[in-house]
């Protein structure tokens, strides 16, 4: 039934153009892929220690601080999250891309999700670390089409809202050839929907891979205090239902990060 009406749709006027040129495009990025898959570096064998030492109660005090003093700094106006890769913007902290460096690396995922796209900057150097190192690619969703964003033949856009059904189903489509997937909540940060995100995707990150919930220091952890609960509560609440994940102290070991007790492994692997 399928089958036949596939093939009455192929006769219909204008169809079968464009059914050639979407092959086209897609031989023309797989052709791209395999290009790129052959530039990538070297893999070193150095692993950060597993354990770092915890702050004493005065070392927080100075990291919060500097925290607080950074995020201000950028709600003044200054570019302290708002920074360039390659000449894209991302709102990132630079310590927490060089933490998503290492985990690529270490676990080359097959498929790095990512909610949340903005300006497209933070897709961007995900895709660029999967070409260095010859593996993997990033599906990135954002509710807002409006911006114009930098292409990556590692990178899938899909637009909408990252809870709505249509967008789960084919994140999970673009997820079901994956064997090794990362998650990152960069989207919208309230806390009812950053638990509907985790509830829609923590179950595609299989053992030893990493659930990134972005943004846990908003709602005074320790920055913008007025903001309300938001992803720290939405992880809280997740990590009581889900012991399989927990915290990866390795990724707070450059002390600032915007993502405090945000980088979550799965156990095993
Ligand atoms: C914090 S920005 C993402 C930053 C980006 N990941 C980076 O690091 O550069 C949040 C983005 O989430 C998008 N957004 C808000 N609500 C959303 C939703 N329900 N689904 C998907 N994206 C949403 C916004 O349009 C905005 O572009």
């Amino acid at each position: 039934m399928l089958q036949s009406l596939k093939a009455a749709a192929y006769q219909l006027p204008g169809v079968k153009d464009l059914v050639e040129r979407h092959r086209a495009v897609v031989r023309e990025r797989d052709a791209l892929r395999r290009e790129l898959a052959q530039a990538r570096l070297r893999v070193g064998g150095y692993r950060p220690k597993p354990e770092p030492p915890p702050l004493t109660a005065a070392e927080r005090e100075v990291v919060d601080a500097f925290h607080r003093l950074y995020y201000a700094r950028w709600e003044a106006g200054v570019d302290t999250i708002s920074i360039g890769w390659f000449g894209h913007r991302t709102l990132k902290c630079p310590l927490d891309l060089w933490t998503y460096q290492e985990l690529v690396v270490e676990r080359r995922p097959d498929l790095i999700i990512e909610t949340g796209t903005r300006f497209g900057g933070s897709a961007y150097y995900l895709a660029s670390i999967c070409q260095l190192l010859g593996h993997g690619r990033v599906v990135t969703v954002d509710i807002d089409d409006s911006v114009r964003r930098p292409a990556h033949p590692l990178i899938t856009f899909i637009s909408g809202s990252s809870t709505a059904p249509d967008v789960v189903a084919r994140v999970k489509a673009e997820a079901a050839s994956a064997q090794r997937v990362f998650v990152i909540l960069d989207s919208d940060h309230r806390r009812a929907h950053v638990e509907a995100e985790l509830e829609a995707y923590a179950a595609l990150v299989g053992p030893g891979d990493y659930l990134i919930v972005e943004d846990t220091n908003i709602n005074g952890h320790p920055a913008y205090p007025s903001f309300g609960e938001g992803p720290m509560e939405a992880m809280q609440a997740f990590l009581q239902e889900h012991p399989e994940f927990s915290q990866d102290p390795r990724c707070e070991r450059f002390m600032l990060t915007l993502n405090p007790r945000g980088f979550l492994r799965r156990a095993g692997g």
